[in-house]
C-alpha cells in the first residue's frame, strides 16, 4: 500500500487531494494542525478503498514537525509528500512597502515550513522505490509573468519552486515536482474558482506519476507551465 502525507488536509485543495488518493488505495496520513480538524477528512477515507491517519501537523511549528517525523519514523515507511499547506495571499500589500512581519509569517509556514518537514522525510522517501513530492505552487510565483503585489505569497512561491528543482536533483530516484492547481474554489481562492476536485486532479497526477515521469517540472492541469 503507498504511503502520502498531505500538509493541510483538514480543508480546502488538501482535503480533497487526500480523498482522492485514498480513493486510489492509498494509506493517507492527514496532516492537519489539530487532529480533531482533520476528522472529516480521515471519515471520508475510510469510506474509500484507502486508509487513513491522523497526523497532528503544524509545518510552522518546528516541534510540531518533529513530532510528526517521530510519528512517520514510527509507521515505517513514506513514499508521497503533498506540500499543500500554505497562508496569506497578500493581495493588499506591494513589494516595495510590505508589512514584513505578515511576510515573515507567511515564509515561516510556506517556505520554512515545508523545508523543514520535507529535509526531515527525505530518507524515507528515497527509502521509497515510487518516491514522490508534490510542492503545491502558483502561477503567482512564476517569474515568467510576474507582476506587482501579492508579494508574501508569490516570494514564497518563487522559493518553492527553487526548491523543487534543487530537490529535483539532489533526489535521484524521487520525483519531484511544483504543480498550480488553477484557481479554485477554498477560504483562500475565494469564490469563482473552479471546483476543488479540479484544483486537486493536477496534484494527484503528480504524486501518482509512473517511475519514468517527470522531475524538476512546474505543471497546471498535468501539462508543463513556465518558471
Ligand atoms: N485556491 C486557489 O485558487 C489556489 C491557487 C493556486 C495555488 N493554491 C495553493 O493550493 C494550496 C492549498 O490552498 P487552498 O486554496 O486549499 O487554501 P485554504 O483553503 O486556505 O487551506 C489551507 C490549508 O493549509 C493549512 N495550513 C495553513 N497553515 C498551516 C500550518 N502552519 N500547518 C499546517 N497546515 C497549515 C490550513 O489549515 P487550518 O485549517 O489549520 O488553517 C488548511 O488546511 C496552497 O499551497 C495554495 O497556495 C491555491
Amino acid at each position: 500500500m503507498t504511503t502520502s502525507l498531505v500538509t493541510g488536509a483538514n480543508r480546502g485543495i488538501g482535503k480533497e487531494v487526500a480523498i482522492q488518493l485514498g480513493a486510489l488505495g492509498h494509506h493517507v496520513l492527514v496532516g492537519s494542525r489539530d487532529a480533531a480538524k482533520a476528522a472529516a477528512t480521515v471519515d471520508a477515507i475510510a469510506s474509500t478503498r484507502g486508509r487513513a491517519t491522523a497526523l497532528p501537523l503544524d509545518i510552522a511549528n518546528p516541534e510540531s514537525v518533529d513530532r510528526a517525523v517521530a510519528q512517520v519514523e514510527n509507521l515505517g515507511e513514506l513514499d508521497v509528500l503533498v506540500n499543500n499547506a500554505a497562508i496569506t495571499y497578500d493581495t493588499w500589500q506591494s513589494a516595495i512597502n510590505p508589512d514584513f512581519e505578515v511576510v515573515r509569517e507567511a515564509l515561516e509556514t510556506n517556505l520554512f515550513g515545508t523545508w523543514q518537514l520535507t529535509a526531515a522525510l527525505a530518507p524515507r522517501l528515497r527509502a521509497s522505490s515510487h518516491g514522490r513530492i508534490v510542492n503545491v505552487s502558483s502561477g503567482a510565483g512564476a517569474l515568467d509573468d510576474m507582476g506587482g503585489r501579492i508579494p508574501a505569497y508569490r516570494v514564497s512561491k518563487v522559493s518553492l519552486n527553487a526548491l523543487t528543482r534543487m530537490w529535483a536533483a539532489e533526489l535521484p530516484g524521487v520525483l519531484v515536482n511544483s504543480v498550480c492547481p488553477g484557481w479554485v474554489a477554498t477560504d483562500m481562492g475565494g469564490s469563482g474558482g473552479r471546483p476543488v476536485s479540479d484544483g486537486a486532479a493536477g496534484i494527484v497526477w503528480a504524486a501518482t506519476l509512473p517511475d519514468d515521469g517527470p522531475t524538476g517540472g512546474f505543471f497546471r492541469d498535468q501539462q508543463a507551465i513556465p518558471w
